[in-house]
C-alpha cells in the first residue's frame, strides 16, 4: 500500500515546540533547588517528546525508558496494560517525572504510577503531551500537560496508528 501523509493537521510542528519549550522551562523552575532529575520515557509514543523536551532543558537530568504493551493495530483501548521493558535502574530517593505522550482512559498511566511510587522515589510526577479528559475511566494526576484535545485519534510526533505516521513532525487526526 502506497504511503499516505494524513493531512488533518491539529497541532502543527511550531505549536507542538513553542509548548514543549514552555513545559521545559516549567520543570526546570520546579526542580531548580533539586541537584538530581530523573525522567522516565513511555516507549515508543513518547521517544519524540521526551527528545524535545531534555534538549530545552539547561540542566542535569538522567533518563530511563519502559515499555508497555498498548492498543496495538486497533484504534480503541483494551484497558490491558503489560511492561515489555522494564526500567535498567531503580528510584529509590530520586526525583522522577514519567515522559508519556498521551493520557486517554488513564489505565495505562494509573498502573505506571502504582507501580514506579511503590519503588520509593522521592517524588514522581508525570508529564503528558497531550490528554483526551473525555475519555478517561480512572482519576489520573497528571502535572504537566502540553494540549488538552477532544476525543479524535491523533497520529504523529511520536504517536502513531500501526506502527505509522511516528515521524510526523505534527499532530495529525485520522478519523
Ligand atoms: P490509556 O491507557 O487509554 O490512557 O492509553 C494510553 C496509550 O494509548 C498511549 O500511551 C498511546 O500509546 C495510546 N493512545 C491513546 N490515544 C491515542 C491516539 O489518539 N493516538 C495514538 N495512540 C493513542
Amino acid at each position: 500500500m502506497a504511503y499516505e501523509e494524513p493531512k488533518n493537521v491539529l497541532i502543527s510542528s511550531e505549536e507542538i515546540q513553542l509548548r514543549v519549550r514552555e513545559l521545559a522551562q516549567e520543570i526546570e523552575r520546579d526542580y531548580a533547588a533539586d541537584a538530581q532529575l530523573h525522567l522516565i520515557s513511555v516507549l515508543k509514543g513518547a521517544f519524540i517528546f521526551l527528545g524535545d523536551l531534555v534538549r530545552s532543558m539547561n540542566r542535569q537530568v538522567s533518563l530511563d525508558f519502559m515499555a508497555v504493551s498498548s492498543y496495538g493495530k486497533s484504534t480503541t483501548s483494551s484497558g490491558e496494560v503489560r511492561v515489555l521493558k522494564d526500567l535498567d535502574s531503580g528510584l529509590e530517593g530520586r526525583n522522577v517525572i514519567i515522559v508519556e505522550d498521551i493520557v486517554d482512559t488513564g489505565l495505562t498511566l494509573a498502573y505506571l504510577q502504582e507501580i514506579l511510587h511503590a519503588r520509593s522515589p522521592k517524588s514522581l510526577k508525570t508529564a503528558c503531551l497531550l490528554s483526551k479528559p473525555s475519555r478517561r475511566v480512572v482519576d489520573v494526576k497528571v502535572d504537566y500537560i502540553g494540549f488538552t484535545i477532544e476525543d479524535r485519534f491523533v497520529v504523529g510526533y511520536g504517536l502513531d496508528y500501526a506502527e505509522q505516521y511516528r515521524n510526523l513532525p505534527y499532530l495529525a487526526t485520522l478519523d
